[in-house]
């Protein structure tokens, strides 16, 4: 059994069957092997952060599969290291806690020592926050909080990004925005804000950074049944049992033949970061199969 199989059987953290999957596929592919030249970010090299769960570690795992290398950073040590010696020689980890801009920092610069460049910032970590359930409820400290690691994290990705960017002229950095940055009412007010504010951060940056060659864009999910979205939803919706939950989060918007998970999002991730998508900045896209684009009317007396 190789070292990564047994990893797997062993670890208290055992990787999800999406993990293993393609874990298995990058064998498969011989992408274990430094340098690969082959997929859709061949010698890239990303550093991405909340890497250590959900979201980041499918985009991680994506990112490798595609030929880039990867730095993941996380506040989960144990668990990062762990994800990051099973994904081989292109992953490696750093402990990085986003509202510490310090930390933002020299994780960038590490990306560069390490690596010798930075090509994709993707500021993925993010909280669902204070789960308020009104306005009443909504202690102002927490809200700064959720606006901390959902926010300011971001900014401060960008600016150090766009620092090692900057003098090479070209770059993509990619934000984790969210579906409730489009529609009211689908998550507590301190989530919501957050994400809308990505969205104008986004923007606001994609302008000034064009005229140096760096693509800044975000996507914006439906719920995923990540730690993130399965804990917010038992919470918001008094659902203790974590299949109903996820189920329950599965059904709320309905795309026939697909749910929206993990990996949806990490191959919008790929697009994103690779050359593929060179004209494209400032641009939110949206995962969500339609959810917050239309309504169906109903013809019944
Ligand atoms: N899951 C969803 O339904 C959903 C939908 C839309 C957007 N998002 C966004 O996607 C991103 C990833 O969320 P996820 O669903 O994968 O959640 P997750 O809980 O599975 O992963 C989030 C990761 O961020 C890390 N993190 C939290 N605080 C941090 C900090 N201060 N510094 C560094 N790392 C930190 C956590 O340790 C964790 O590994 C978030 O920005 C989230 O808001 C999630």
């Amino acid at each position: 059994m190789s070292r990564i199989a047994l990893k797997l059987k062993g670890s208290k953290n055992a990787l999800d069957a999406f993990t293993k999957s393609n874990i298995t596929r990058l064998q498969q592919h011989k992408l274990f092997s430094t340098g690969s030249q082959s997929g859709r970010l061949p010698g890239k090299v990303a550093l991405i952060t909340g890497a250590a769960s959900g979201i980041g570690k499918a985009a991680a795992i994506r990112f490798i599969e595609n030929g880039a290398k990867v730095l993941l950073a996380d506040v989960q040590d144990d668990l990062g290291k762990s994800i990051a010696n099973d994904l081989g020689p292109n992953a490696s980890f750093i402990h990085c806690d986003v509202t510490n801009e310090q930390e933002i920092s020299s994780s960038v610069e590490h990306a560069v020592a390490q690596y010798g460049q930075l090509d994709v910032m993707y500021n993925n970590a993010g909280i669902i926050g204070t789960l308020a359930p009104t306005i009443l409820d909504l202690e102002l400290e927490g809200f700064d909080r959720t606006m901390a690691i959902n926010v300011h994290s971001m900014v401060a990705g960008i600016k150090h990004a766009s620092r090692v960017m900057i003098p090479h002229q070209a770059g993509s950095i990619i934000c984790m925005a969210s579906a409730t940055a489009i529609l009211g009412g689908m998550a507590p007010h301190d989530y919501t804000v957050s994400k809308a504010a990505v969205v104008g951060l986004v923007k606001s940056t994609a302008a000034e950074l064009n005229q140096h060659g760096i693509r800044v864009n975000c996507i914006s999910p439906h719920i995923i049944p990540t730690p993130l979205g399965v804990n917010g939803f038992k919470k918001l919706s008094g659902i203790n049992d974590e299949k109903i939950a996820t189920k329950m989060a599965h059904n709320l918007w309905e795309f026939k033949g697909a749910q929206c998970e993990a990996s949806d999002v990490a191959e919008a991730a790929v697009f994103l970061a690779s050359d593929y998508a060179k004209y494209i900045s400032g641009h939110n896209l949206v995962v969500d199969a339609g959810f917050t684009c239309f309504k169906r009317l109903n013809f019944t007396p």
